[in-house]
C-alpha cells in the first residue's frame, strides 16, 4: 500500500530531480535523486541488480524526516534512480525511517528492516526519540510494512540500555539458512555496544548477546554496525560518534572503526585481534558492505563528515555522496581496500610518464581533469638525498586547489582541502602515518567532480575528501622540497558514449 507520504515524495522527487543536470553531479557516486542524502541503507543484490537504498529527505538539501532513497545498478557505478521507498508514514515510525538493510527470501521477496523513530513526550517541551527495528518486504520498488511492527522493540534489549539509542540493524542470511542481525546501541554506561539478534524466518527476531562493548574505548555511541566473516576473520566495521583522537589512527568526532578478530557463534561473542580506522581522509562514515554474487566483499560508505555538512550551501539542489564502493580484504590481519574493479571499464585515455624528475612545481601534458583515475609512485631521485617534501595539487587553477602531500621523513601523508574554495571554518586537512620503503610511495587517486579518494600502496589505507571548487579548476601540478623522481599512469574516466 502507498501512502499519502510515500506517494508525496515519489511525485516531489521526480519533479524536482530532473532538474538537476548531469554535470551537477559526480559521474560515478551516488547522490540523492533530490535534497538530502546520508547513510547507504539495504545495500544487496536482487532480481539481477545492486540495490542501494539511502537515508534520504527528498524535500530540501538539508536533514528532515527520513525516508529510503532507492537506486539500482549493474557495475555499482552507473546508478538509476528507483521510486522513494520507505517514507515515515506509520505510527511506529513517523518521526523517521534510519537506517537498515536488506535480504533476500526464498520465496524471492526482499526484506528490509530498518529503524522506526517516534518522538515521545517526556516531559514539558522535552522530547526523546524511541528507535525500534521494523520490518518492509517488497518485490525492488515497493515495499509493504510489516502489520506486526516494530519486531523488536526496547522488550528485546539488555537492561538498562537506551531505548533512545538502539538503532542500524545490518542482517545477514547464514550457511543454514537462518538469519542473524547486529544493531547499535548504548549501554548504561553512555557508550557504545552491538547487539546481537537471531531469526529463523527473517521475521521473528530473538536477542542472542552483546557482541562487543565499547567501554568508552572509540567514542560513545556506535552506529551502523556491519559484521562479516572475510580471509579466514571476522570483521566488525563501526561508526561511533564523539570520537577522541589516537595519534594519528583515529581523529575527533564521528569516526570509522575497523575491529579483525575471532567470532565464536554459540555464545555470540566476538574476540578482537586487532582494531583501525576504515578511512583516515575526511569524509567517510556510515560503511556498509555486501556479498556480490562473484564473492566479493565490497564495501560503501556514506562520504561526508557530519560536522562539515555546512561545506556545502543548503541552497544546492542535492547534498550527500556514496563513496566508490571498494573491494575488500584480510591480509595479516589488517583491512585492505580497492576500488572495485568495475572501475577499471570507465577508464579511456591513458597516458603515461616514467621517471620524471620533479625538484620544483611540474605540470605534464595531458594530466588534468576532474574525473580521473591517478597512479602516482614517488621515489627518491638516483643519486640524491632524500626528498623532505611531495605534494601533488589537482582541482587547479590560479585560485583553487585540493592537495595530498607526503614527507617521507615523518612518514605523514596529508590530505588538504583548504585552498578548494571553502568558506566554512570545519575541517580541511587530515594527516596520515603511512608505510614506505625509504621514500618510495604507491598512490592512486580517483577523482569524480566533487570528491578525491586516495588508496594509498595496496590498498593498506584510504583517504577521501569531498571539494566542491569549480570544475574549471582542472589542473594537475606535483612538487616537491628536495628532488622526488614519479611514475604517472592517469585515465579519463567516465561513460563515453
Ligand atoms: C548515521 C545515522 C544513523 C541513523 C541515521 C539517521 O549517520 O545517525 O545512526 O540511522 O544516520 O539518518
Amino acid at each position: 500500500m502507498t501512502t499519502q507520504t510515500l506517494r508525496e515524495a515519489r511525485k516531489y522527487e521526480e519533479a524536482s530531480g530532473k532538474l538537476i543536470s548531469k554535470e551537477e553531479r559526480p559521474d560515478f557516486h551516488l547522490t540523492p535523486r533530490a535534497g538530502w542524502m546520508n547513510d547507504p541503507n539495504g545495500f544487496s543484490y536482487y532480481k539481477g541488480q545492486y540495490h542501494m537504498f539511502y537515508q534520504y529527505y527528498p524535500y530540501e538539501s538539508k536533514w528532515g524526516p527520513m525516508h529510503w532513497g532507492h537506486a539500482v545498478s549493474e557495475d555499482l557505478l552507473h546508478w538509476e534512480y528507483l521510486p522513494c521507498a520507505l517514507a515515515p508514514d506509520e505510527a511506529y515510525d513517523r518521526d523517521g525511517c534510519f537506517s537498515g538493510s536488506a535480504v533476500v527470501l526464498p520465496d524471492g521477496r526482499h526484506l528490509l528492516m530498518y529503524t522506526g523513530v517516534l518522538k515521545e513526550h517526556i516531559e514539558r517541551d522535552t522530547y526523546r526519540e524511541v528507535q525500534t527495528q521494523c520490518i518492509a518486504v517488497g518485490d525492488g520498488i515497493d515495499y509493504e510494512k510489516y502489520e506486526q511492527n516494530p519486531v523488536l522493540d526496547e522488550e528485546d534489549i539488555p537492561k538498562g540500555s537506551s531505548r533512545f539509542d538502539f538503532r542500524d540493524p545490518k542482517m545477514w542470511k547464514k550457511a543454514d539458512g537462518t538469519y542473524a542481525c547486529v544493531v547499535g546501541n548504548r549501554p548504561a554506561d553512555g557508550s557504545g555496544q552491538i547487539l546481537l539478534y537471531e531469526s529463523a524466518d527473517g521475521f521473528q527476531w530473538k536477542f542472542k548477546s552483546v557482541l562487543v562493548s565499547n567501554c568508552d574505548r572509540f567514542g560513545k555511541m556506535w552506529e551502523c554496525p556491519d559484521f562479516f566473516e572475510l580471509d579466514g576473520k571476522w570483521v566488525l566495521l563501526i561508526s561511533p560518534q564523539d570520537m577522541l583522537p589516537k595519534g594519528f589512527e583515529y581523529h575527533n568526532g564521528n569516526g570509522t572503526v575497523c575491529m579483525i578478530g575471532e567470532y565464536d557463534e554459540a555464545s555470540g561473542t566476538f574476540k578482537e585481534e586487532h582494531d583501525q580506522s576504515i578511512d583516515y581522509g575526511i569524509d567517510f562514515y556510515a560503511t556498509q558492505t555486501i556479498l556480490s554474487p562473484d564473492g566479493r566483499r565490497i564495501m560503501i560508505g556514506w562520504m561526508q563528515n557530519w560536522d562539515a555538512c555546512s561545506m556545502r550551501s543548503p541552497e544546492e539542489p542535492w547534498f550527500g555522496q556514496m563513496s566508490l564502493p571498494r573491494e575488500l580484504s584480510v591480509k595479516n590481519g589488517k583491512l585492505y581496500q580497492k576500488p572495485v574493479r568495475e572501475l577499471d571499464a570507465l577508464r579511456y585515455d591513458k597516458v603515461v610518464y616514467k621517471n620524471v624528475m620533479v625538484s620544483e612545481i611540474v605540470k605534464l601534458d595531458g594530466i588534468k581533469g576532474r574525473k580521473v583515475d591517478m597512479e602516482l609512485t614517488v621515489r627518491p631521485q638516483n643519486g640524491e638525498e632524500l626528498y623532505r617534501k611531495f605534494a601533488v595539487r589537482f582541482a587547479q587553477n590560479d585560485t583553487y586547489y585540493t592537495s595530498l602531500s607526503f614527507r617521507p621523513r615523518e612518514s605523514i601523508l596529508k590530505i588538504d582541502r583548504k585552498f578548494s574554495g571553502s568558506r566554512r571554518a570545519i575541517i580541511h586537512q587530515r594527516r596520515s602515518l603511512v608505510d614506505h620503503a625509504g621514500g618510495e610511495l604507491k598512490l592512486r587517486i580517483i577523482l569524480d567532480r566533487f570528491s578525491a579518494e586516495v588508496f594509498v600502496g595496496d590498498g593498506e589505507q584510504v583517504l577521501s575528501a569531498t571539494m566542491y571548487t569549480e570544475q574549471e579548476a582542472d589542473g594537475i601540478s606535483f612538487f616537491a622540497d628536495g628532488t622526488a623522481n614519479i611514475d604517472v599512469v592517469k585515465y579519463e574516466l567516465g561513460y563515453r558514449f
